[in-house]
């Protein structure tokens, strides 16, 4: 059923009237055909923070999405965890080119609970959760140093579970705007905001 869903989205475009009321289910249908077509990066987004007023991006893969938002995990310490301390807006942004899509969600970053990330952290591969100790994440190194704290974790840890560091864990989005691109053709492309209000998401459409 929502396969068909997506073939009219795909043949015949974004409207008003083919567009889930919520922004979440509408990215969740896109996701997952994202999904099918690039398993392996369909996650990726990335993620522009602001440090003085001058933006800064970079890539991040969406761990979870729930009915409050988009989460993905970090060192603490790293310059975008500085920056988000700093200003907690951000803007996340997904690009499926093989499905001719963007999305662009704006909103506001909040920690998830240490217990989310406790519990994310342990789902990781060894190699990644030495990796969250040893990596001083955005500071100036060298690559001997940072192989060296991993000899030195990875000598630490051996034979016991690696625990979550403090200075790692997650950042969730909650986004109070989204934007669907969807390309047509002769750049007459569809263009569809959702903007959160009191009342729920106010939809409508923009021009290319
Ligand atoms: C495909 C891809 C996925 C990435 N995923 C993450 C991620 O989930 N978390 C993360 O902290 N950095 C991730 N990175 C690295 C970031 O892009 C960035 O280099 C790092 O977070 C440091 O950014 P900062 O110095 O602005 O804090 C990823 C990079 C790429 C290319």
């Amino acid at each position: 059923m929502e396969a068909k869903r997506l073939d009219y989205q795909k043949n015949e475009g974004l409207d008003i009237t083919n567009l889930i009321p919520d922004p979440f289910e509408q990215f969740k249908l896109w996701f997952g055909f994202a999904v099918q077509t690039d398993a392996h990066n369909a996650n990726a987004m990335a993620l522009s923070t602001v440090h003085n007023n001058r933006p800064s991006s970079r890539i991040v893969l969406l761990k979870e999405l729930d009915a409050t938002g988009f989460t993905f995990y970090t060192n603490y310490s790293s310059a975008k965890s500085k920056q988000i301390a700093e200003n907690k807006y951000a803007a996340l942004l997904f690009f499926w080119k093989e499905n001719e899509r963007q999305i662009r969600i704006e909103g506001v970053l909040e920690k998830v609970s240490e217990t989310a990330s406790n519990e994310y952290f342990k789902t990781r591969p060894r190699e990644s959760q030495i990796g969250a100790w040893a990596s001083p994440q955005s500071e100036t190194t060298s690559r001997e140093d940072l192989e060296k704290r991993v000899a030195e974790f990875s000598a630490k840890f051996e034979g016991k579970d690696v625990p979550r560091p403090q200075h790692w864990g997650g950042f969730r989005l909650v986004p109070e705007k989204f934007e669907f691109w969807q390309g047509r053709a002769g750049r007459l492309h569809d263009r569809f905001v959702y903007n959160k209000e009191n009342t729920g998401w106010n939809i409508f459409r923009i021009a290319p």
